[in-house]
């Protein structure tokens, strides 16, 4: 990837500005100050969404091993993995694609199992889909994990009356006929469905469309989805990606008929190159600097994206859902390639924590999205071999956030920002974000981008008087640093504490790493 200077200055400077960045004198230490007089936006849960898509060992081996399976299970889900799931508090599962979402027919997963059809996943390995995991298990899948579903409709290959009455299956309470049919498969209560998506990457694989086509398709499907009163799902229209803001623009001006929010696509390259994306580990500081880089161009992608909303939209009826965003890096050796395995390291713990810091600051807009993937696939939380099952750093990541799900965000300025630079590039030496939790206490956290040093940062909060801070930290030996199946314990969170002394509070912030911590008076 090259980084051109004056793009990056100015691109710099738009990130300085995000996080109210004010000149510094260069012998003081950063100044992290938290305006707790303030209150920003609600950072909405789903903003910690997951997802799930018929996709390699996604699902089949992943989340789901079957009743019979010799893997511990809970009515054919992995209980080790439906239980590290649980503990993240998973609020929201994206399924069933993904590209997947525009092929599949939903009447092929439901009723007895051993009856359902085979079909060939075309898009993910050409592999044969059984169709063992339907509706059914996935809305099974929520409720053991306490999550709620967003559903994603197909509107590549599928058409309205098939899309009406898949929704009217899940959620009909009436004697219709598609209604008995779902309770004649065992389950007689509705299921409840947050959002529900028509189409995904009209652009690409849902159908290389252009937008005001899209927009026509969007509004004929739509009129026809029906809920019974007070069920009514958020509904997503599918939108653009990276520095395209076309989409955005012309389906918040001409879908006129139940839209509650646009969506976009993201994923960080090292690169930034599709045909070579970078290695997953063995990379050097090279990839570690242009990984952190392309992530932090989801600020830029948000704010562009929030300008037209803020001129189409300006009651801000519509979300701006970032339903799938993580690194994509090159097929692993000997692996097949369409099955999107990746190994996962503190790079990519990093990459979630500036993507969180991010989506907390455009709160306002960004309500829901998904991270790519939940299970062993792109940046998952979790892989599996076999009966075997590891965590990764992204998992840890999401565990110590767990407490800014639902907080009310809080105004935050670095005075004296350090830079993290290679060669003539840099970036800004620490991320950061603020909020009051649910449970009414102050958080904080930071991530160091520097590989190399340390940083102290010192915190003042207006309106309260600080004087511990305690959470936990993740941080490895090394840039690549990551957990295997040999050795599942090298990225491991560890508790953080620091106390004020005459008066200042001061953290350490260890090289390569992120930090979540409680302020306490
Ligand atoms: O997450 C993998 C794929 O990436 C999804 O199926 C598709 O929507 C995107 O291109």
């Amino acid at each position: 990837m090259e980084l051109k200077p004056v793009k990056l200055r100015k691109y710099l400077a738009a990130v300085a500005s995000t996080l109210s960045i004010s000149a510094f004198a260069a012998d003081d230490i950063p100044l992290v100050t938290i305006d707790a007089t303030q209150s920003g936006a609600t950072i909405h849960r789903d903003i910690y969404g997951q997802f799930a898509e018929h996709l390699g060992r996604g699902i089949y081996g992943g989340i789901w091993v079957g009743k019979d399976s010799e893997i511990d299970n809970i009515n054919g889900f992995r209980t080790d993995v439906v239980e590290a799931l649980r503990d993240i508090h998973v609020p929201l599962v994206r399924w069933p694609g993904g590209c997947f979402a525009d092929e599949y027919r939903w009447r092929d997963g439901i009723g007895p199992r051993d009856q359902r059809p085979v079909r060939v996943n075309t898009h993910w390995g050409g592999v044969e889909e059984d169709n063992a995991f339907g509706t059914h298990e996935f809305f099974e899948l929520v409720e053991l994990l306490g999550a709620e579903a967003y559903v994603n409709g197909n509107l590549g290959t599928g058409n309205p009356r098939e899309m009406a009455e898949w929704l009217e299956y899940i959620t009909g309470t009436s004697k219709s006929a598609v209604v008995e049919e779902r309770r004649n498969n065992g389950r007689d209560k509705p299921w409840k469905v947050a959002y529900f998506g028509i189409g995904n990457e009209a652009w690409g694989c849902g159908g290389h469309m252009q937008p005001d086509y899209y927009a026509d398709l969007y509004n004929h499907f739509a009129t026809f989805l029906k809920t019974p009163r007070g069920s009514e799902p958020r509904y997503v229209a599918s939108g653009g990606h990276t520095t395209d803001t076309s989409w955005t623009d012309e389906l918040s001006r001409n879908i006129q008929r139940q839209m509650d929010g646009i969506s976009f696509h993201f994923y960080t390259l090292p690169t930034g190159e599709w045909e070579d994306k970078g290695e997953s580990t063995g990379f050097g500081e090279e990839q570690w600097f242009s990984t952190l880089w392309q992530t932090m161009r989801m600020d830029e992608f948000i704010r562009a994206n929030k300008k037209v909303l803020d001129k189409n939209d300006p009651e801000k009826k519509l979300g701006f859902y970032v339903d799938e965003w993580g690194t994509w890096y090159n097929p692993e050796e000997g692996r097949e390639p369409g099955f999107l395995y990746q190994q996962n390291t503190l790079r990519d713990a990093l990459v979630a924590a500036i993507n969180f810091n991010i989506f907390h600051a455009h709160a306002d807009r960004v309500h829901m999205t998904n991270i790519a993937q939940m299970v062993n696939v792109l940046q998952a939380m979790i892989l599996t071999d076999e009966d075997k099952m590891v965590l990764t750093p992204t998992y840890h990541v999401y565990d110590l956030y767990q407490v800014f799900q639902d907080a009310t965000s809080l105004p935050l300025e670095i005075e004296n920002p350090r830079t993290y630079s290679v060669g003539d590039q840099s970036l800004p030496g620490i991320s950061a974000s603020a909020a009051r939790g649910k449970d009414g206490k102050l958080y904080l956290s930071l991530v160091n981008l520097n590989p190399n040093q340390a940083q102290s940062i010192a915190v003042r909060v207006k309106g309260a008087e600080v004087v511990a801070a305690s959470g936990r930290l993740v941080t490895a030996d090394a840039m690549d640093a990551h957990n295997s199946f040999d050795s599942p314990a090298r990225v491991e969170p560890a508790a953080y504490r620091a106390d004020e002394d005459n008066g200042n509070l001061q953290l350490e912030v260890p090289a390569k790493s992120v930090l979540v911590v409680a302020l306490s008076s």
